[in-house]
């Protein structure tokens, strides 16, 4: 059996609200749909992809990202949670402790920033796919993340025209980070409740294409259903496969998946 060849997605951008567990929930579930073996890390103090996703309440769980991002290598097995909401996702769940947990990296660890990816190294070869939530901030829980991950997806809230805000500090930080993990690689800018017809949206999309560069083809609209799902702790494939929003994130998965060839398209779902 030939390894994996794991990616390390990170979905980040501090601006809250803007669609990061959102689309780590559905793009997690359509790639496993596809076949691949996901895992999602919460990274959130809020732990809302956790709330999702999770079968259990993150104060249940003993091994959370908290826990991990401070104790020995050896507690990764007790950290990952194979039985989800979603089928073929497995889960490290987030916690409110990660908000204490950045501040006692900051003046124990080594390298402060780097403690995600020494912990999930042995990961490498096992899952084919990684997603990582991200906290709403620029603080070591996103460095950590982005160090950690071989690439990075940008969400921007295409409906706001402050969907933009704060993005060039993001853009920094990675600059930065890029010293530590040279080969992270943007996969793109993801417009969130998007729709053509809008002025604003028409604004904040020339404006992410000039600033970050690379634009995803795929752009999620807004869609009821994506707080039905919320609310029913399902993906959007599983509350409604024929909605737009789902297909929009099925669309973006399978586009990830050929583009950083993780899969031959064999197994794809219909
Ligand atoms: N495409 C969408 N259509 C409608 N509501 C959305 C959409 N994407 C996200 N939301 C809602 O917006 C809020 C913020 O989304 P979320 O993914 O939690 O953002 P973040 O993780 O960046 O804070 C949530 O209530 C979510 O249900
Ligand atoms: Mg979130």
């Amino acid at each position: 059996m030939s390894e994996k060849n794991t990616v390390v997605i990170a979905v980040a951008n501090h601006k809250g609200g803007c669609g990061k567990t959102t689309t780590v929930i559905n793009l997690s579930a359509e790639l496993a749909k596809m076949g691949l073996s996901v895992l999602v890390i919460d990274l959130d103090p809020q732990a809302n992809a956790s709330l999702h996703i999770g079968k259990k309440h993150p104060s249940e769980i003993a091994v959370t990202c908290a826990e991990l991002l401070l104790s020995e290598v050896e507690k990764l097995p007790l950290a990952i949670q194979s039985d989800t909401n979603l089928e073929g996702v497995s889960l490290i769940y987030g916690s409110l402790a990660l908000g204490k947990t950045e501040d006692e990296l900051k003046d124990t660890a080594p390298r402060p920033s780097e403690e995600l990816r020494e912990k999930i190294k042995p990961l490498h070869g096992i899952f084919d796919v990684i997603l990582i939530d991200c906290p709403p901030s620029l603080k070591l829980l996103t460095s950590n993340a982005l160090a950690a991950a071989t690439h990075l997806i940008i969400p921007v809230e295409s409906g706001s025209q402050y969907g933009m805000y704060g993005v060039t500090d993001l853009l920094k930080m990675v600059e930065k980070i890029r010293r530590i993990n040279p080969k992270l690689e943007l996969i793109g800018a993801l417009l969130i409740r998007h729709d053509d017809r809008q002025t604003v949206c028409k604004l904040i999309e020339a404006s992410a294409r000039e600033q970050i560069g690379k634009l995803l083809e795929v752009k999620i609209p807004t869609s009821t259903k994506v707080n039905q799902s919320a609310i029913a702790q399902m993906s959007l494939h599983a509350l409604d496969k024929h909605s737009k929003v789902a297909g929009e994130f099925r669309k973006l998965a399978r586009l990830i998946a050929k583009n950083l060839n993780l899969t031959d398209g064999s197994k794809q779902d219909e």
